[in-house]
């Protein structure tokens, strides 16, 4: 494919992405919104910040813009996000160039332009696959990776490719640098040993992880034992059900309640779980942590 050469890693200017900008990406179930909040309850010292299940890797780019770590490891079972994440750190000036190049193609966005994307994501160009999935993502309702068909409003409604969002990848490239980035099963990452650990756990909601990530599902039940069992300092975030409720109860889980726009527009809520003191309550919450006592009393039997 004939992409311009405009840019090339030593032109490249660093433009600060605007506090609410948490991703270049967007992810089904993603964290934007509550990205600050998160970093908020991560433990004072932490050496080194895992995020098993990436998505957007929202929390830890805010982990890493609030200086919060030196030490970045995320991680998704999805290929093709950890090779976006991977090319956004090696080769952002390679990524723009096919981003921006496809922008003059093609404009905000079109189907002929989704379709393209799809091909991409595909290729054995690293930079390329990558490009194509910035693009699908940027053109697909609720950025679902793979999931979902093109959503024609995007590029009418300010979003879709945009100039304007491709020129922040060399900030987000910034915050990258010197992170591991890999495409493993959240285990491998939790049971991986180091001092001072935080990691974040965010996996697909139950029922829905079929439906909306290509790639895996996690078992809660098992994982609340898996996260039980580890060293690390564990913050989870999981829908929030009766199942939920009983299988962290000992986490002292946060009610989070949100207006969820996936589907049609409704009211949800998720737990936020830790196995470790959290520093503070943060205000949002409207501090409804309660015992695991109460919690199960919470629901009828
Ligand atoms: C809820 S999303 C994460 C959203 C992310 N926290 C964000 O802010 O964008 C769940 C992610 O988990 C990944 N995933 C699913 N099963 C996994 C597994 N067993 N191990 C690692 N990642 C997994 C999916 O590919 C998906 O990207």
């Amino acid at each position: 494919m004939p992409f311009s050469n405009k840019l090339d890693a030593t032109n490249l200017t660093v433009i600060s992405a605007p506090e609410r900008m948490s991703s270049i990406i967007r992810s089904p179930g993603g964290k934007h919104r509550l990205a600050r909040d998160l970093v908020n309850l991560a433990p004072f010292n932490v050496k080194e910040y895992r995020e098993l299940f990436a998505g957007s890797a929202a929390v830890a780019f805010r982990m890493a813009r609030m200086g919060r770590t030196r030490k970045i490891w995320i991680n998704d079972l999805d290929p093709g996000i950890a090779n976006k994440w991977t090319v956004v750190r090696d080769d952002p000036a390679g990524l723009m160039r096919v981003l921006l190049s496809l922008h003059d193609r093609f404009g905000a966005g079109s189907k002929e332009l989704f379709d393209l994307a799809i091909q991409m994501v595909d290729s054995d160009d690293r930079t390329e696959a990558a490009a194509g999935f910035y693009t699908r993502n940027h053109l697909s309702m609720y950025g679902a990776n793979g999931m979902s068909s093109y959503a024609p409003s995007h590029p009418r409604d300010g979003r879709g490719l945009r100039p304007i969002h491709i020129n922040y990848i060399p900030q987000f490239s910034a915050w990258l640098q010197g992170a591991k980035i890999t495409n493993l099963d959240y285990r491998e990452v939790l049971d991986a040993p180091g001092a001072g650990v935080m990691c974040f756990i965010d996996p697909p909601y139950a029922q829905v992880g079929k439906a909306m990530y290509p790639f895996g599902e996690a078992d809660l039940e098992e994982l609340a034992r898996h996260v039980r069992a580890s060293s690390h300092a564990c913050l989870v975030t999981v829908d929030d059900s009766p199942a939920n409720r009983v299988a962290f109860s000992d986490m002292r889980p946060i009610v989070h309640a949100f207006t969820s726009n996936m589907g049609n527009i409704h009211k949800s809520a998720e737990l936020v779980c830790a196995n470790y003191t959290t520093p503070d309550r943060v205000p949002w919450i409207g501090v409804t942590a309660q015992s695991p006592f109460d919690l199960r009393r919470a629901w009828p039997d």
